[in-house]
This record gives C-alpha cells, sequence and structure tokens, in this order.
C-alpha cells in the first residue's frame, strides 16, 4: 500500500478550523501533482477535544495519529481552559504529548521576509532592507519542558514550585546533526544559542556541538548566549542563518524571528522525528480574539502543508508550486488583515477563506 498517504488532519482550537479548511483547499488542488493517494483523516485535539471527550488528545485521535504517514496540526489553547490544571490543557494535554509520543525532537521554524512586505516588520527599514532569511533549530522533546521533576509545593507560607533543565548527551548530537545537514545546504554557518556561563546545561550543550562541528568541516560554528541574541537579532537580524537552539531558547527565539518578519501569520514549521514522521503546525497560536471571524491569516497553514509536502513526500517541486503561489498572490496585493499597517492602503483586504481562494488560484 505505499502508494497510498495517510494524513491525519487536526485543526484543534480558534483558528485554527478556518486556516485548515485553507490548506485543505490547496491540499485538494495540487493532489494530482503527487504520485500517492491521499486519504485525509480528521480528528479531534486541544480544547475542542477536552469539551467533546474530556481529553485533549483523545484515544481516537492518537491511535489515527499512529496509523498516518504525518499529521497536519491547526492549533489548540485558549482562556477557555486555562482554569485546568496544566497538565490537563491543550498546550500539555496534546501537543505537548504528541510531540513526545512521537519523538519529534526536531522543530525546523524557516522565517523570512517576503519582498512585498518588508513595511511590516517593526524594525527599521535600514536593518530589515539588509534581509532576513533563517532556519530556527529547536531541541523539541527534551530541556525544561520534559525535565523531571517539575511541580509545585503547597505550604503554608513556603510555596514553591520547580522544573528541570535536563540534556542527555545523545540529545544533543541528534539535533546538532540536524542543524549541521541543514547548514551544508544552506549559508554553512550555524548560531548556537545558550546560557553557557550559568546553566551546566549550556556547557554540555556547547561541548557537544563542537565536537559535532569537528565533522563538517565547511560549516561555520558560532556560539552565543541566549540575551545576547535576542538583540543581535534585533540589531543586524541579516547575520543568521541556522540558528540551533535548545527548546525553552527556541520557543523564544522562533517568535522573535516571527515577528521581525512583520506577522507571526505567514510561519509554519515542521516538527521530525528520526524516521521521518512529522507533525507540521503554524509557529502562532490559536488566536482566541480574532477566531471564527474569517480574519485569520492562512498562510502559515499552507506553508505547513508545503513543509508536509517537502520532507514528508519528499516533493520540493510541488512544496515550490505552493511556495510560488504565496509569493504571486502578495505580490498582487492581497492580504489578510495582519499583514496591512498604515503604508499599504492601496492594497485588497481580503478575508481568510478569499485568501484561500487567490492562493489556490495561483497554484500552476
Ligand atoms: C510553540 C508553542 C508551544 C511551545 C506551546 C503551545 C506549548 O508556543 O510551539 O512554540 O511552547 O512549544
Ligand atoms: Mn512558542
Amino acid at each position: 500500500m505505499n502508494n497510498m498517504f495517510k494524513l491525519a488532519v487536526l485543526p484543534g482550537d480558534g483558528i485554527g478550523p478556518e486556516v485548515m479548511r485553507q490548506a485543505l483547499k490547496i491540499l485538494n488542488k495540487i493532489k494530482k501533482y503527487l504520485n500517492k493517494k491521499i486519504i485525509i483523516n480528521t480528528y479531534q485535539v486541544g480544547g475542542t477535544a477536552i469539551n467533546t471527550f474530556g481529553n485533549a488528545l483523545p484515544e481516537e485521535t492518537l491511535h489515527g495519529c499512529e496509523e498516518s504517514d504525518a499529521i497536519l496540526f491547526g492549533s489548540i489553547g485558549g482562556p477557555e481552559w486555562d482554569y485546568l490544571p496544566l497538565e490537563k490543557r491543550p498546550e500539555q494535554g496534546s501537543l505537548l504529548k504528541l510531540r513526545k509520543h512521537f519523538n519529534l525532537f526536531a522543530n525546523l521554524r524557516p522565517a523570512y521576509i517576503y519582498d512585498n512586505l518588508y513595511s511590516l516588520s517593526p524594525l527599521k527599514n535600514i536593518i530589515i532592507r539588509k534581509g532576513f532569511d533563517v532556519v530556527c533549530v529547536r531541541e523539541l522533546t527534551g530541556g525544561i519542558y520534559f525535565g523531571e521533576p517539575k511541580g509545585v509545593q503547597y505550604q503554608p507560607n513556603n510555596t514553591y514550585a520547580f522544573d528541570t533543565e535536563i540534556y542527555y548527551e545523545y540529545e544533543i548530537e541528534r539535533i546538532a546533526k540536524i542543524a549541521f545537514n541543514l547548514a551544508v545546504k544552506r549559508k554553512k554557518k550555524i548560531c548556537s544559542i545558550d546560557k553557557a556561563n550559568v546553566l551546566y546545561t549550556s556547557v554540555l550543550w556547547r561541548r557537544v556541538i563542537n565536537k559535532i562541528s569537528q565533522m563538517y568541516d565547511e560549516v561555520t560554528l558560532q556560539h552565543m548566549y541566549i540575551d545576547n541574541a535576542v538583540m543581535q537579532l534585533m540589531k543586524n537580524p541579516s547575520q543568521f542563518d541556522v540558528i540551533l537552539c535548545p527548546n525553552l531558547f527556541g520557543d523564544i527565539i522562533s517568535d522573535q524571528c516571527a515577528m521581525i518578519t512583520g506577522s507571526i501569520g505567514n510561519l509554519p514549521s515542521a516538527s521530525l522525528n528520526n524516521k521521518n514522521f512529522g507533525l507540521y503546525e503554524p509557529a502562532g497560536g490559536s488566536a482566541p480574539n480574532i477566531a471564527g471571524k474569517n480574519i485569520a491569516n492562512p498562510i502559515a497553514q499552507i506553508l505547513s502543508l508545503s513543509m508536509l509536502i517537502e520532507y514528508s513526500l519528499q516533493n520540493s517541486v510541488v512544496a515550490q508550486k505552493i511556495n510560488n503561489a504565496i509569493i504571486q498572490t502578495l505580490a498582487q496585493g492581497y492580504r489578510t488583515k495582519d499583514l496591512v499597517n498604515q503604508n499599504t492602503q492601496l492594497l485588497n483586504i481580503v478575508t481568510t477563506e478569499e485568501m484561500g481562494t487567490l492562493i489556490t488560484q495561483n497554484i500552476i
């Protein structure tokens, strides 16, 4: 049956379902170019699943994902579920569980500025005009997100809480290899982020990255402390290409990279394991404040589909067709609301649905 490709679609909460609909329109249009038959199964996840099944990751959803070749994920979470204990909330109860369950340790978050969107960057023109095109490679299944013990001790006048930052050498090695292999195909430079002046995990991180770098003569490696890195990204983002980060620093840096490009609504991500199984999701959140209004930007979701086609279906030609259609649609002046500022009055503001349709039409 290797002529079939089973795709688990998990739209989730907030803007998830409406942007997912646009990605599926694209998939419907391009499926004829793929040499596999795509079987789509849709499952509930996150807060929506809590409301229906009392569980952010119901058995049926997990099982469906296990039976699939890849997961296309929307977004999860919202204030509605904030009353729940952390481990039951959509974030820990579904997304982090999926990452751990499928061993999705390698998170790739490409961020680049589109030709027509320079004016959206919050950075000064003189800085952003030098260009911005990076991939944040984030370790996704280790570090302080998953380290044990973690918890809170309530006691009279002396309540405390704790999390554990822990990294095994093998975890650092495998994410480093992903980053170096990527750097070889790009500008052959890596900036590795840590806090090695304070944290033991960072000292080990740096040592292991240095060791792996010896296998890659052609790649230039630089180390940078996280506090300096956030400054450097503001001051001169064009100096970066591949940015390699432990889990928590990658969470922070990838949002900063997103904002440098002007909108978090454009940023996709791929989370991969060592068997090339992947979960693909927008890097932005569920945006509950604009959910259901048909104004959300579907580009991050559509680019997540494009990454799925590139990595899981290993078809970069078709992935490029989607990316080109997005570039073309932006060049034609169409923008969802998040992509408009005072400098862009002459543009056509379109809805989520319209943006999805326009991009679909621009696929050739
Ligand atoms: C992300 C998100 C998640 C994270 C949340 C939703 C758990 O912010 O994918 O960056 O912190 O990893
Ligand atoms: Mn994040």
